[in-house]
């Protein structure tokens, strides 16, 4: 598993989210980046549960589909998973180099691993911080995720004609992402929240680097089951409720309240996961919170969300620093989508 490559090989970035598949394909112009390509397309609900592939079928068609619409060349890959298979951890080793670390890793691991360490893919990072430096200790980034969930992604990504040259994790995507176009808030403290479907990723980052990440099993389902059960609805028509479709079933006015209601869970959780940070690391301030993902189209819930954590809200615009050709892409169109993205330029950031 590569998570940290930065130079090399351009790569896709491909994002599989629970309810659809983003891919952002850039290019170098020798001053930044520019998008060269991207798309998405939908995936049928119960695709993919907890980040977890249930119908393969559909994906590796998804990914296909995408191939010839968007007319893709690029073969390389880069892909995330999150969720419950995936633990990132920060813990304090006694100091060592990376190639004694590389050794040991797995021992030291092995402690702080729910799994069988036999299970999982290991990756680290040496995250030593000048002032610590000359102690005895460092402190290290520790990835582990499932091989089982590993593989298959990587199968049904070669299934459909790609190779997986990166497995990344969403909040790290976010971070690289972030890190490219808000790169004078280099010394900030700030959080990163993607809220997707089923999952929302929080990564608080400082400098280039991560203190702090957690992934929250809620997102736009959650808003999508809260209107089944209100109005007794299937899942397809609560969904098109949620996104402004009309129905007799129910008035504009219950949905509201049923969309407030779930983004005040939504917030309560943000700030939950804030507050935990804040009394872990007392001397830190957060300095904003933005916000990324399908639902931060959810009509109030930047300012619920703003209100609950009493922080400044921001919305992600991960092309900030990423030169569009107006005329291969209405730059409307991509400051709409744009919140969507921000896994998959992380991802398109990556290099072999
Ligand atoms: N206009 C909108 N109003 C409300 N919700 C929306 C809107 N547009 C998209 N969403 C919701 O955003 C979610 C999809 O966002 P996104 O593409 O970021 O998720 P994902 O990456 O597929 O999921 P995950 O990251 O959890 O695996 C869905 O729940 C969708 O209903
Ligand atoms: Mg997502």
């Amino acid at each position: 598993m590569e998570l940290f490559g930065r130079k090399g090989k351009r790569v896709l970035g491909l994002d599989i989210g629970t309810s659809a598949i983003k891919f952002v394909d850039l290019k170098d112009t020798g001053r930044g980046y520019q998008v060269d390509n991207l798309g998405f397309t939908s995936l049928p609900p119960e695709t993919i549960v907890d980040g977890s592939l249930m119908d393969t079928t559909s994906v590796v068609e998804a990914i296909r589909e995408l191939i010839s619409n968007y007319k893709i060349k690029k073969k390389e890959v880069a892909i995330s998973v999150s969720g419950h298979s995936v633990i990132v951890k920060k813990i304090t080793l006694p100091k060592m180099t990376e190639s004694e670390l590389e050794e040991n890793i797995f021992v030291e691991a092995e402690r702080y691993i729910p799994f069988d360490i036999n299970d999982v893919n290991i990756d680290f990072q040496i995250l030593s911080t000048p002032e610590k430096e000359t102690g005895e200790h460092m402190e290290v980034l520790l990835v582990a995720a499932k091989k089982d969930l590993i593989e298959d992604y990587i199968a049904i990504v070669r299934e459909a004609g790609l190779s997986p040259m990166i497995i990344d994790i969403d909040s790290f995507a976010l971070e690289n992402m972030y890190e490219l176009n808000y790169p004078l808030e280099i010394g900030d403290l700030v959080a990163l929240c993607d809220i997707g479907a089923s999952i929302m990723n929080l990564n608080i980052v400082k400098g280039g680097r991560s203190l702090f990440t957690r992934d929250i099993s809620i997102g736009g389902n959650l808003y999508t089951e809260e209107i089944q059960k209100e109005l007794s609805v299937n899942f397809e028509e609560a969904e098109d409720l949620k996104l402004g479709g009309v129905s007799e079933k129910g008035s504009p006015h219950t949905i509201d309240r049923v969309l407030d209601k779930t983004s005040s869970t939504v917030a309560l959780e943000i700030a939950k996961s804030l507050d935990f940070f804040t009394a872990t690391f007392p001397e830190e301030r957060i300095a904003r919170l933005y916000l990324s993902g399908g639902c931060v189209k959810v009509p109030r819930l930047k300012q619920i969300v703003e209100e609950r954590v009493n922080l400044p809200v921001e919305i992600i615009n991960p092309f900030t620093n990423i030169s569009v050709n107006p005329r291969v892409f209405d730059p409307e169109y991509l400051n709409d989508i744009g919140p969507i993205m921000a896994v998959s330029v992380g991802l398109a950031l990556r290099r072999v």
